[in-house]
């Protein structure tokens, strides 16, 4: 049985405070989960989100990093920076990066073998635009993502990979894949990774869903074969409503 990752994305949200009192409310309310949570929180968040969540059951992620291990590269933090502070998780390839940032299929998968390299668990997104999706394209679309990538890592770190297939025209417009559409395309995606890297696994690879998750759509998603939890945007910022989500099987 796979588990299920709930992760929350906050994007550029919440000052150090915003964090600290965000997680203090959370930690009563999700203490009693087994799946996994995940707060990936600003870079200026993250060092007291992590003293904030010590002992507790709240993992805290990147939402973004860079491939290199040092250099000249203004403005950017490298993976040993996130994890010499404890950071475990780190979401790459964010549909809004592709869009806004230049992030590509190849720098994606730069980054993720520096996150391998550096003990670090990827949220990899992947996710088609309306456009897309009403040329028929959606499958080809997410299946050569994820190909590329996971190019050249090994079957023992795909296993350990998380996806999170976002269609584009589901994030933060309120508009949510049918549980069956999210299953489907899913479901497309672990086949092609069984395709390549066998059925062992594709099997444990954990795929998330995300795209206007929220307390009254997440039971629906998550309880769906392949589906396994959620990343969440907007749903995330209230304490209460990030807790419903997270117990969405209580
Ligand atoms: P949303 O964002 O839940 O606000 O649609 C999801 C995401 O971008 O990860």
């Amino acid at each position: 049985m796979r588990k299920k990752i709930i992760a929350g994305n906050w994007k550029m949200n919440k000052l150090p405070n915003e964090a600290i009192d965000f997680i203090d409310k959370l930690i009563p309310l999700v203490k009693n989960t087994e799946n996994e949570l995940v707060l990936c929180v600003p870079y200026t968040d993250l060092f007291y989100s992590l003293l904030t969540a010590q002992k507790t059951n709240i993992k805290i992620g990147a939402q973004n990093m860079h491939f290199e291990e040092k250099g000249a590269y203004t403005g950017e933090v490298a993976p040993s920076m996130l994890k010499s502070i404890g950071v475990e998780y780190v979401i790459i390839g964010h549909s809004e990066r592709r869009q806004y940032f230049n992030e590509t299929d190849e720098s994606v998968n730069k980054k993720v073998k520096a996150a391998f390299l550096n003990s670090l668990k990827p949220i990899v997104c992947v996710g088609e635009t309306l456009e897309q999706r009403e040329k028929g394209k959606t499958e080809e679309i997410i299946t050569t993502q994820t190909t590329l990538a996971l190019e050249g890592l090994t079957p023992e770190q795909v296993k350990n990979v998380i996806i999170a297939y976002e269609p584009i025209w589901a994030i933060g417009t309120g508009k949510t894949a049918t549980s069956e559409d999210a299953n489907n395309s899913i479901k497309a995606i672990r086949d092609k990774i069984c395709q390549i890297y066998g059925q062992n696994v594709s099997e444990s690879v954990i795929i998330q869903y995300g795209g206007s998750v929220k307390s009254t759509n997440c039971k629906e998603l998550f309880t769906m074969p392949d589906i396994d939890g959620g990343l969440v945007g907007g749903a995330s910022l209230d304490p209460e409503e990030f807790a419903k989500i997270v117990n969405y099987d209580k």
